[in-house]
């Protein structure tokens, strides 16, 4: 079976598929406040999604498919979409807010989905509105509780950043203790549009100070792809993990291959340059080769972007990718 190997020898296994580039929340970090979104004969409809999938798992390999958004839970063909995904015999993900979760949940639990990451930044209502510019924080945590009870792994995704949720880690460690999630603290990473600062960043080593002042905590291992890394407090229910894309990324180890909702391969988080594969696969042409190239030319690191070092701020921030996250998909 050929495989996606790139020129600096990473085998790429793992696809994150964006299904729908819209939203229910509007996260100040993730999306611009004049974002426009696409029409819906844009999008891949869900047998475009299984043809593309099937092609990267059959021909190329591919073990873990996640599917993400914006929302993925709006589409209203997002539970066939997660059917789909599992009978290919691979690992599958979704991320989500949760907004709408249990109107979904019996759903998704009878197509076969094992896990979900659901996004949650403050257990603050009012905070949670300011950062998401929606009402919801009640919804979302009943909807965690409720994904728990019903036997599903939950991995909550903290993006932290400074001044705005900072002051909370302790609380997202907190939830380990008596319930088995798996908590995820999210260095703030530069997207277009979403005001990013290098002064901004609660960093990797600043969270670990931060909770090693109250709680003692053990290293635990991490999966050799995994961009986290995992720790526990001794005998509590659940771990936690720092996502360190800004101070440690680790790029070296990345296997992760992305489309867009519209159906355009990228080759990183902050890649520039994009394949489109929708366009050729409706014109009725073979997708495999824009694939192999578009691997074949991803950077070593970062997209090519300079390392998210305070000096190189004006640089980052000049460079960016146009898509904002919430295109790109989580
Ligand atoms: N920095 C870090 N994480 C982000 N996410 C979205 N935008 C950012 C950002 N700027 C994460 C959210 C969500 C997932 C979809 O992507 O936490 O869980
Ligand atoms: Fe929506 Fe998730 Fe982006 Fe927030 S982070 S705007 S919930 S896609």
């Amino acid at each position: 079976m050929p495989e996606l190997n790139d020129t600096h020898g990473r085998k790429h296994r793992s696809l994150r598929i964006s299904v729908v580039d819209k939203c229910d929340l509007r996260c100040t970090y993730c999306m611009p406040e004049d974002q426009h979104f696409l029409k819906r004969e844009e999008l891949m409809t869900r047998e475009e999604i299984l043809t593309i999938a099937r092609l990267f798992v059959d021909r190329y390999g591919v073990s873990k498919i996640r599917l993400t958004g914006g929302e993925p839970l709006l589409r209203p063909d997002a539970v066939g979409i997660v059917r789909d995904m599992v009978a290919l015999g691979v690992s599958i993900g979704l991320t989500t807010n949760a907004l709408t979760l249990h109107k979904h949940l019996d759903g998704l639990i009878d197509a076969g989905l094992k896990g979900i990451n659901i996004s949650l930044d403050t257990f603050d209502a009012e905070r949670f509105q300011r950062i998401t510019r929606r009402d919801g924080f009640d919804t979302v945590w009943r909807n965690i509780r409720l994904a728990l009870e019903r036997g599903l792994r939950v991995k909550v995704n903290m993006v932290v950043m400074r001044g705005v949720n900072d002051d909370e880690l302790l609380r997202f460690v907190e939830l380990t203790r008596d319930h088995p999630v798996h908590v995820r603290f999210i260095e703030f990473m530069p997207f277009a549009g979403n005001h990013w600062g290098r002064e901004r960043v609660y960093t990797y080593a600043e969270m670990l100070g931060h909770i090693g002042s109250v709680h003692s905590f053990e290293k635990l291992s991490d999966d050799p792809h995994s961009t986290a890394k995992a720790y526990r407090v001794p005998g509590w229910s659940g771990t936690f993990a720092v996502i360190s894309t800004v101070t440690e990324p680790f790029c070296g180890s990345c296997d992760r291959l992305r489309l867009t909702a519209e159906g355009k391969m990228r080759n990183c988080l902050f890649a520039r340059e994009e394949s489109d594969l929708l366009s050729a696969l409706r014109r009725g042409e073979d997708i495999a080769p824009l694939i192999e190239a578009n691997v074949l030319a991803k950077h070593a690191m970062l997209g090519g972007l300079p390392q998210f070092k305070p000096e190189k701020q004006e640089e980052v921030l000049h460079d960016l990718s146009e898509r904002p996250m919430v295109s790109i998909g989580g």
